[in-house]
C-alpha cells in the first residue's frame, strides 16, 4: 500500500496524503467555553498540511443539571475515538463538590489511562509575576505529575458517618507499575532536546514512609539506567519555598498526584498566573487531553476577562503530542516569546545554554540516597530492577513509544503495517 492511499481509522487518519486529526472538544463550564473558542481560532490559523475535525461534547454542569448525567458511557467511547481532546474546565458552584470533578474529569483521566499530567512551567519574556527577583530564564521546568493513582483513586470511606465517632479514611494508592511508568517518562523527558537532564523527585519521604519510599527507590533505580541525568530530591514543603526562592534549580520535577496538583498552582503563579498555565493529561499510547489548568473562574464567565493563553498553550501541547510540530511552532511564533515553544512537552525549542554555575547553584551533591539508608534491604543482582540490566532503551514504555510513533505516521507513514 503506498503512502498516498494509506488510510487508518485512528489516530490521525491519513487519506490522499493528508492527515485528519479528530479533536474532541469539551468546552465545559465557567470560562471554559470562551477560552476554548479562542484556542480553536488559533488551531484553525496554524493548521497546515493536515485537517482538523472537531467533535464537540456537551459535558459539564449544564448537562448534569439538565439530565443528571456526568459522563455517559457512549460519550466516553466517542472520546476514546478521538486523536486528542481539548478541555476547557469543569466545575460549577451549583453542583456539589466532587461530582463533576470525579465523575467527569477524573473519570476521563482514569478511563483513558492518561497517567501523566504534564505541566510545563515557563515564563514568557516580559510577563510580570509576583516574584520580582526571578529572571525570565529562572523559570523553565516541567512538572510530571502522576495522574492515575495516589489520593485521587477515591479509595477510602466513612465509618459511623455523621456521628461523634465518625471515621473518614482517604487512602493513597501507589503501585510500582504506576510509579515506574511515571518516573520513566520523567527521565526520558529530561533527556529531550531543550531540557537540562535533571530530575527532581518531590515528595514527603520523611512522613509518607511507604509511598515516598517506593517513589524514592524507583527514582534511584531508574537513575542508574539514565546515567546522564542528575537526580535530586526535595520535600514538597521545601519545593514550595524553592519555587519562590530559586526556581532555576528545577528542570523536570516528578511527583505524585496530590503534590503535583498543589505545586503546579504555585508554578502557575511564578509563570505569571493561572491564565497562562497549560497542561496535558497524557497517555503516551492512547488519547491525551489538554487543558488550561486554571479552572472555571465562574465569576469571570462571559466577561472576556480571562486570558486565553493557557488554552492556546494547551493547543500547542496537543499539536506537539500529535506530532504536528510545525503547526505548534507557528503558534509559538505568534506569541510574543519565540522561546515559548518551551511550554510544549515534546520536541522542544533549541536548548538554552546554562552556565555551570547557574546549574550547580541549585543542585545538591549528595551520595545516592540508598547508600544512606541502612534499613534498605539489599537486593541481589538478580532481583535488581530489570531496568538496570536492560537500560532505558529496553523499558516497555519506550518500545511502546516507538510503536506509537510508527503507528501515528511520524516515522514511516504509509509503509505496510
Ligand atoms: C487540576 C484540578 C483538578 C485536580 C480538579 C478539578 C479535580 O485542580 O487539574 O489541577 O485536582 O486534578
Ligand atoms: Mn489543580
Amino acid at each position: 500500500m503506498s503512502a498516498e492511499v494509506a488510510t487508518e481509522t485512528r489516530p490521525g487518519r491519513v487519506g490522499l496524503g493528508r492527515r485528519a486529526l479528530r479533536i474532541g472538544v469539551i468546552p465545559g463550564d465557567g470560562t471554559g467555553p470562551e477560552v476554548v473558542g479562542e484556542a480553536l481560532r488559533v488551531l484553525d490559523a496554524v493548521k497546515e498540511g493536515f485537517d482538523v475535525e472537531l467533535e464537540r461534547f456537551d459535558l459539564g454542569a449544564e448537562r448534569y443539571l439538565r439530565t443528571g448525567e456526568t459522563l455517559p458511557d457512549e460519550e466516553l467511547v466517542r472520546l476514546a475515538g478521538c486523536d486528542a481532546i481539548l478541555l476547557g474546565a469543569v466545575g460549577d458552584p451549583r453542583v456539589p463538590p466532587g461530582i463533576l470533578e470525579r465523575e467527569l474529569l477524573l473519570r476521563i483521566r482514569f478511563e483513558l489511562d492518561q497517567y501523566i499530567n504534564l505541566r510545563p512551567i515557563v515564563r514568557y519574556p516580559g510577563v510580570k509575576t509576583l516574584v520580582p527577583h526571578h529572571a525570565d530564564t529562572d523559570v523553565d521546568m516541567v512538572v510530571v505529575r502522576e495522574n492515575s493513582e495516589g489520593l485521587y483513586t477515591g479509595a477510602g470511606g466513612f465509618h459511623r458517618k455523621g456521628t461523634p465517632h465518625e471515621v473518614a479514611v482517604q487512602e493513597s494508592i501507589n503501585t510500582r507499575h504506576g510509579v515506574e511508568r511515571l518516573v520513566w517518562y520523567a527521565f526520558d523527558l529530561a533527556m529531550r532536546p531543550g531540557r537540562h537532564r535533571k530530575v527532581t523527585l518531590v515528595h514527603k519521604t520523611n512522613v509518607l514512609t511507604y509511598a515516598g519510599d517506593l517513589y524514592q527507590r524507583v527514582v534511584d533505580e531508574m537513575g542508574a539506567a539514565f546515567p546522564d541525568v542528575e537526580t535530586d530530591y526535595t520535600h514538597v514543603d521545601a519545593a514550595c519555598l524553592y519555587l519562590i526562592e530559586d526556581p532555576s534549580r528545577f528542570d523536570v520535577i516528578v511527583t505524585d498526584n496530590m503534590f503535583g496538583d498543589i505545586i503546579t498552582d504555585l508554578g502557575a503563579m511564578i509563570q505569571g498566573g493561572m491564565g497562562i498555565a497549560a497542561g496535558g493529561n497524557i497517555n503516551p499510547d492512547g488519547v491525551s487531553m489538554f487543558e488550561p489548568i486554571g479552572g472555571t473562574a465562574p465569576d469571570h464567565a462571559g466577561k472576556g476577562t480571562i486570558n486565553p493563553l493557557a488554552a492556546i498553550g494547551a493547543v500547542h501541547m496537543l499539536l506537539n503530542e500529535l506530532g504536528e510540530t510545525d503547526a505548534a511552532a507557528t503558534r509559538a511564533s505568534g506569541s510574543r516569546a519565540p522561546s515559548s515553544t518551551r511550554c510544549a512537552p515534546a520536541r522542544w525549542a533549541s536548548p538554552r545554554p546554562r552556565s555551570a554555575t547557574s546549574w550547580s547553584k541549585g543542585c545538591r551533591r549528595e551520595p545516592p540516597r540508598r547508600a544512606l539508608r541502612h534499613d534498605a534491604p539489599r537486593r541481589s543482582a538478580g532481583d535488581r530492577l530489570l531496568l538496570h540490566d536492560r537500560g532505558p532503551a529496553a523499558h516497555p514504555a519506550q518500545a511502546r513509544s516507538a510503536r506509537r510513533a510508527v503507528h501515528r505516521g511520524w516515522v514511516a507513514r504509509g509503509e505496510p503495517a
